[in-house]
């Protein structure tokens, strides 16, 4: 392992933000990101949509990356790219985007899991964070617990067997006909409600597993949609309704990730993934953190939600693992999450995070 500090231009377009950023070890020098809007009229994240707007977006934003961190191209030590997993067409932008850079740059490029991007997010936050840490990830496309010991050693320990918590709160915000992303919604209106006004599901709660499942909890609040406000739900019940849809995912959320820091005596819980923005996660998780005497990091939103400072994060950890001439050969290749199953599960439960428990800093 050398100490030696590389400075970093990191690409992430895994999904619907084109992101990039210029890191120097764990100083974030520029960290630009730009949210694709044209997916809010759908409902959700249309792929070929996506990586249309992340071709139109990829060179300006790079650039941007550059003059905020106040440095030319010549400065740069080595390129990063998330390779894994996500959208195709998305991963193909970023991935074609950085080859070609290395090739007129002659830069070496390291190619990123995003979930390890999350996981390590927290470093981005505070520098000092040492392991071992509990990172619970939780997102749009994501929702798994991590025992974290170093960059090489990450064990998953549960994943969701279905749908990821903000697929929940985007799925049942657009029930509730709230747009898209929900998530902020629900959080919005749940700060009026009550918590205990309906009672849905808490899928797993009590069963000896780290794994989450939420595809229940959607189908229970469209049933009792039915049955309760067949003419549409009133507004004056949306509080409510969004209150008590936030406790269940919480509930779950908040259970699982203390059951496993006590199991493996964590003192610190580092929480990433756009879902971490939420109030009602973030308050009832310092709660119960504080009661078994754990800390918890929170990275600030512009680490959280999708961007490329974290993937420059990890690059220069494998940088100085590995060394730059590791990362010279361009055959690396973008590999998409695995597609659902008509079932709606995945072929094999959460293969995208297993990915980054077996990649660790690997070239
Ligand atoms: O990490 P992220 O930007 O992208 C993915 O990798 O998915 O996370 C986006 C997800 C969306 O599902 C969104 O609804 C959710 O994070 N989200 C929230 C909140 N802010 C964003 N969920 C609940 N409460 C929030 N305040
Ligand atoms: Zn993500």
């Amino acid at each position: 392992m050398s100490a030696q500090t590389y400075t970093v231009l990191a690409i992430e377009t895994s999904c619907d933000e084109t992101a990039a950023a210029v890191v120097r070890g764990r100083t974030v020098l520029s960290n630009v990101m730009h949210s694709q809007t044209v997916h809010r009229t759908y409902g959700g994240v249309v792929p070929e949509l996506a990586s249309r707007a992340h071709l139109r977006a990829i060179a300006p934003v790079v650039r941007q990356a550059l003059t905020d961190a106040g440095l030319s191209i010549r400065q740069i030590d080595a390129l990063a790219v998330t390779t894994q997993p996500g959208l195709i067409g998305s991963l193909l932008v970023g991935v074609n985007f950085a080859k070609g850079l290395a090739l007129r740059t002659r830069l070496p490029v390291v190619p990123v899991n995003h979930i390890e991007g999350h996981i390590f997010s927290g470093l981005l936050e505070d520098p000092a964070l040492e392991f071992p840490f509990l990172a619970l990830v939780v997102s749009g496309g994501h929702t798994a617990l991590f025992w974290v010991e170093d960059f090489q050693r990450l064990t998953l320990l549960g994943s969701t067997r279905d749908d990821a918590a903000g697929e929940a709160f985007d799925k049942i915000a657009s029930l509730l006909g709230l747009g898209y992303p929900g998530g902020p919604a629900i959080d919005r209106l749940a700060a009026q409600g009550n918590p205990r006004a309906y009672t849905f599901p808490r899928a797993l709660l009590t069963e000896p597993t780290f794994d989450f499942s939420f595809s229940g909890l959607k189908t229970a609040v469209r049933g009792m949609l039915q049955r309760t406000f067949p003419e549409g739900v009133p507004a004056d019940a949306l509080p409510d309704l969004c209150a008590s849809v936030q406790a269940a995912i919480v509930d779950v959320l908040v259970h699982k990730t203390i059951h496993a820091a006590r199991r493996y005596r964590a003192r610190t819980i580092v929480v990433a993934g756009g879902v971490s923005a939420n109030s009602e996660l973030r308050r009832r998780m310092q709660e119960a953190a504080q009661r078994i005497g754990a800390r918890v990091v929170l990275p600030r939103l512009s680490y959280c939600l999708d961007n490329a400072a974290m993937i420059g994060l990890v690059a220069h950890e494998k940088l100085r693992f590995h060394g730059p001439a590791a990362y010279r050969q361009l055959t690396f290749i973008a590999i998409p999450t695995p597609l659902r199953s008509p079932h709606g599960r995945k072929p094999s439960p959460a293969a995208a995070e297993t990915t980054a428990s077996t990649v660790g800093v690997q070239p």
